[in-house]
């Protein structure tokens, strides 16, 4: 039987209907609240709000789970591959063996840059962050292939999807050859998905460049656990964006761009540096996680808390498992990844963190690992994007399939009330 909610406003009773998640998430339909009382919601940084029915990925927060399409992140994790993920994100379901060809082909062929996309890279600032480059390259993606752009067509919307995911990786590498002055180097299709991104990210055109199997079985698996994350900042973002009919270049442009920011994926990069100081300063983890409890320190303990996780994130819990191990077989003694351990174990006795159920995110320990990998600090964020990507596409796909409305929050205005303009003089 529908279940309704019932809302009380000044004495008057107001019906809602209630819809149901197939994992059992519960919602009230606000959508009448106004106009049936005058009143709106208010939820600043959207707590609490659902901005859409999802059938991609779940996640339940006081567990610690993540889904995507009621498939599990270990699972997916140890036994796919991440062009595999992709798919399963956009299309639904893990595809067929001539399906998977087919994707996989279908992106391989997009994976060169148009030559004169190439001269954007030397415009930069050799110092640019790599996510800020991303950004703009991704955006200018739309100047080249003004034929794809048509949010409502199909076939256009999936040749711009092969085109971001074949790309992505070769923008990132650029950004990185650019900012230490190496030449960049054309992809190379008969490589797999990693095997192509490592060696442009580390291969030069004087020596051959041999990628240890061990770091591109790492990064696929990073790639994997980042795929997606339901509503998220830059996913509800690329939806916000997509919701007036950018096209899919410009609103993944959005996407990376709030990706970037310290308190979501930009997170990954800060922790490092956070490590790297403590153990610069000579600061013991106590003392670390003393300075973040404190209100008049500005200091957080990056990598720790999550909007939606009341426990431990299930994507820490896989790095931090294979952190030992492909440490150990990349022969690294890393002085950070035992700090990183020291903060956790110490943060998670400490009231302050129990008490507002602070955990490590997958920023904790990623940054951690792909410092091991040889990834350039600055760089970490975009092997982020590079994950999030296939998520944003299908999030943005989704979006489209429902013909949801334009994104557009009201507000409670608090200026002032109506006045006169008066001259300049007068004032
Ligand atoms: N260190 C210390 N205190 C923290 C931390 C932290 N990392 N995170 C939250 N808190 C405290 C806040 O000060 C606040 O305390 P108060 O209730 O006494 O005021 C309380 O915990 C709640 O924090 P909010 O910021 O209100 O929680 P919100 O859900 O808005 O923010 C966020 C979540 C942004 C992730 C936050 O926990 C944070 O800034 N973490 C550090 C940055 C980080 O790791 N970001 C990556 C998130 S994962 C991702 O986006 C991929």
């Amino acid at each position: 039987m529908a279940s309704t909610g019932r809302i009380e406003i000044d004495g008057k009773t107001h019906d809602f209907a209630v819809t149901e998640g197939t994992e059992g998430e519960r919602a009230i339909h606000i959508e009448d609240l106004r106009a049936q009382t005058q009143c709106i919601t208010l939820d600043p940084g959207y707590k609490n709000t659902g901005s859409c029915e999802s059938a991609i990925t779940f996640i339940d927060g006081e567990k610690g789970i993540l889904h995507h399409r009621g498939y599990s992140i270990e699972d997916l994790a140890s036994n796919s591959s991440f062009l595999e993920v992709a798919y399963l994100l956009i299309h639904g379901e893990l595809p067929t063996q001539s399906e998977y060809e087919m994707f996989r082909s279908g992106v391989t062929i997009h994976t060169m840059l148009h030559e004169d996309l190439k001269d954007f890279f030397s415009a930069f600032p050799k110092d640019a962050h790599p996510m800020a480059v991303c950004s703009a390259v991704v955006a200018a993606l739309s100047t080249f292939y003004p034929e794809d752009l048509d949010p409502n067509d199909s076939e256009q919307v999936m040749n711009s999807a092969e085109r971001l995911i074949a790309k992505f990786p070769t923008i990132a590498a650029y950004a990185h050859k650019h900012s230490i002055g190496h030449p960049c180097l054309y992809p190379d299709n008969s490589l797999s998905y990693v095997e192509n991104f490592l060696t442009m990210m580390f291969g030069t055109p004087c020596d051959e460049y041999e990628v240890d199997p061990v770091v591109a079985r790492a990064i696929e698996m990073l790639l994997i656990l980042h795929a997606d994350h339901e509503q998220n900042c830059s996913t509800s973002t690329v939806r916000l964006v997509g919701s007036s009919h950018a096209n899919l270049f410009a609103s993944i442009s959005a996407g990376i761009n709030a990706l970037w920011g310290p308190r979501h994926g930009g997170a990954n990069q800060q922790v490092v540096e956070m490590l790297e100081s403590i153990a610069e300063e000579g600061l013991t983890a106590r003392q670390f996680v003393d300075r973040a409890k404190d209100r008049d320190d500005t200091s957080r303990l990056m990598g720790f808390g999550h909007r939606v996780y009341r426990n431990y994130d299930p994507r820490a819990r896989v790095i931090k498992s294979s952190a030992d191990d492909v440490l150990a077989k990349l022969g690294v003694d890393d002085k950070l990844l035992e700090i990183a351990i020291d903060l956790e174990r110490i943060a998670l006795e400490e009231d302050y963190f129990a008490e507002r159920r602070l955990y490590p995110n997958v920023d904790f320990y990623s940054g951690v690992i792909f410092k091991a990998l040889g990834i350039p600090v600055q760089s970490f964020t975009v092997l982020f994007a590079m994950g999030r990507l296939p998520g944003w596409i299908a999030q943005w796909m989704e979006l489209h399939e429902q013909e949801q409305a334009i994104g557009r929050p009201r507000q409670i205005y608090t200026g002032p009330t109506s006045r006169k303009y008066t001259p300049i003089e007068t004032r």
